[in-house]
């Protein structure tokens, strides 16, 4: 029996060291120490030992049993040590690289110009309204002066919906609303798109862009157009930016303008941006025209009014440096991610 709990010791001993897992070890615990297990099978048979030999026995079969019992707790320290290892190694993270940042967007180059013409407008007291793009003839021409069959007309070439129905020409027709609904003193700008039947190129597209303007008070002049234009023009371009008004012609306004601005990329000398010219046209404007004023119920004897129509698109373009009007509308991310 001495040499029988002897082998099973060291086979224990043996097996444990060999033992892969916690769970390979608590099978050994069971097949060892277990009520059906080597050891208890052993210390039943004690019955027929000599009542000499039993103490002695008992005491061996108690100290191997401990010693094995004790293995097996190291064997079990060992695997729970070397199963948390693992787990530290399989969840480990590595502070080192370098996080994974949210992309922020940022603002169309259109909407930031759109965005500094509002405040500037803001802060001389004009208020921002919105128009229709499907407007009616009456809105687009009729009010504006430009009845049927004037010449006039063959200046926009028009998308019609129907004989009455329009995509709007102009955000001229804006202005017609405004004086419609409101009395004098009236400042305010209507930003929006407006279509014209042209073809694509550099510098034209079949939906653009303008920032109309209108202020009807008493006493409006000339001198007022001026010097809000050239506010305008120098909080965009630069404050020694200057301002040039040419005759010109619209037949809702009397007398008009186009107005350019010196190039602030040359200061005037003539370059690219400004095709060798020195100016940059950026807008039409004028007074408004008394049929106009009449026509819509306000008297062109006690007030008078300026409009102006600016040309978003090209403001942006000069403002940025921009070479191709289409960029502003293809949406490619490479040149919409350098605003
Ligand atoms: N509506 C004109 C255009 O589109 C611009 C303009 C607006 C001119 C207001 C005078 C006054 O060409």
């Amino acid at each position: 029996m001495q040499q029988k709990l002897e082998e099973i010791r060291v086979a224990a001993k043996a097996e444990l060291a060999a033992a892969e897992d916690a769970k390979a070890v608590d099978d050994l615990r069971v097949r060892y120490l277990g009520k059906k297990g080597e050891i208890t099978a052993i210390l039943k048979q004690m019955g027929s030992l000599s009542a000499e030999e039993r103490p002695k026995m008992g005491q061996l079969a108690n100290e191997v049993r401990a010693d094995i019992e004790n293995a097996i707790a190291v064997a079990m320290s060992e695997m729970n040590a070397k199963a948390l290892k693992l787990r530290l190694e399989k969840e480990a993270l590595d502070v080192s690289i370098p996080g994974k940042t949210d992309e922020v967007g940022s603002l169309h180059p259109l909407n930031s110009t759109l965005n500094k013409l509002i405040d500037i407008f803001k802060s001389m007291g004009f208020d921002v309204v919105d128009g229709p793009e499907i407007e009616t003839d009456y809105y687009n021409f009729e009010a504006l002066n430009v009845p049927q069959d004037h010449p006039a007309r063959d200046m926009q070439d028009t998308f019609y919906l129907t004989e009455n129905m329009l995509l709007r020409t102009q955000t001229s027709a804006t202005q017609i609303r405004t004086m419609e609904k409101r009395t004098p003193p009236i400042r305010m700008i209507c930003p929006g798109r407006v279509y014209r039947s042209d073809d694509v190129d550099a510098t034209h597209s079949p939906v653009f862009h303008q920032v109309e303007g209108l202020v009807v008070d008493k006493g409006i002049t000339m001198c007022d157009l001026k010097g809000t234009l050239e506010t305008m023009a120098k909080e965009i371009y630069g404050s020694d930016t200057k301002v040039k008004f040419r005759p010109s012609f619209f037949p809702f306004t009397e007398p008009s303008v186009e107005v350019d601005v010196s190039c602030s990329e040359c200061g005037g000398k003539g370059c690219r941006v400004c095709k060798g010219s020195g100016w940059i046209e950026i807008l039409g404007a004028g007074m408004v025209h008394p049929k106009v004023l009449a026509g819509c119920g306000i008297d062109p004897e006690e007030y008078s009014g300026f409009a102006f129509g600016i040309g978003l698109d090209r403001l942006t373009t000069t403002r940025h440096k921009i070479s191709d009007i289409r960029l502003l509308f293809e949406n490619d991310l490479r040149f919409l991610k350098q605003f």
